[in-house]
């Protein structure tokens, strides 16, 4: 399994500087993302043609969206298809991101139906799931993590591959905070992460990656990526310049 370095732009960089940025890391990279690591860019719905472009520049790059509403098409103002997204040059969208869940009101069984969606109209998945301060410190990270994700995968479609499918453990508290969560706390979470995928789809957990996000820098990148069931991180500010991008992608 290739370890998945994805970032996360969330609400920043135009068209050109999201190219820009990108063809700074393809020069930087020499051209090729490094053995074994894929690299992953969720850009704004407005940058994403341009990231796509400039990401000829780097073989091997992915370019995802970070929302889409599910349905074909429709009266439905200011959302996005998913053949939309695709047209782009896009292959992959985020669902259930903690700003989107907490700040926009997305709920579990919403987040799932996107997910199904897009894996059923070709698009990969990243499915964010994590924990509040509160519900973690009421005991509560079990139950939290089991409902996101009973409710995240309920409309998978048959005989979807695992590759077109990751999970980001994102503790909320550790997002934009610059406190990272403690090695433990990861792998332990990773560790529940992955059997609740074996409970819900069996032998394909093995083969889906599961992304650890909150605060990942250049200097935590490894040890984090070192821990048992990290598969990849997802990073949001640390991802923003590619200096910085670069020292992760290569941790
Ligand atoms: P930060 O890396 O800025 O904490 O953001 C993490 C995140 O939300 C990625 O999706």
């Amino acid at each position: 399994m290739q370890t998945l370095i994805a970032a996360n732009w969330k609400m920043f960089k135009t068209g050109p500087e999201a190219a820009a940025t990108v063809t700074s890391l393809a020069e930087k990279l020499g051209g090729a993302c490094p053995a074994g690591r894929d690299v992953l860019v969720f850009a704004p719905f407005t940058a994403l043609e341009a990231v796509a472009r400039a990401m000829n520049a780097l073989s091997g790059a992915m370019v995802g969206a970070q929302n889409l509403y599910p349905a074909e098409e429709g009266a439905f103002t200011g959302e996005i298809s998913a053949r939309m997204i695709s047209a782009c040059g896009a292959t992959w969208v985020l669902t259930g991101h903690s700003e989107r869940r907490h700040i926009l009101g997305e709920s579990n069984a919403f987040v799932g139906q996107k997910t199904g969606f897009a894996l059923r109209h070709g698009l990969r998945v990243t499915l964010c799931v994590g924990e509040t301060l509160d519900e973690r410190e009421a005991g509560k990270l079990k139950d939290v993590l089991t409902e996101q994700l009973r409710e995240g995968l309920a409309d998978l479609p048959e005989g979807f591959s695992p590759d077109a499918l990751a999970v980001a453990y994102e503790p909320v508290w550790a997002i934009g905070t610059g406190k990272t969560a403690l090695s433990e706390d990861i792998a332990d979470a990773h560790g529940l992460v992955r059997g609740l995928l074996k409970d819900f789809l069996g032998s394909q957990a093995q083969n889906i990656r599961v992304l650890y996000g909150g605060s990942v820098k250049p200097d935590n990148a490894a040890a984090i990526l070192a821990l048992d069931n990290v598969d990849g991180v997802l990073v949001g500010g640390a991802s923003l310049q590619a200096e910085n991008f670069i020292r992760i992608v290569t941790a």
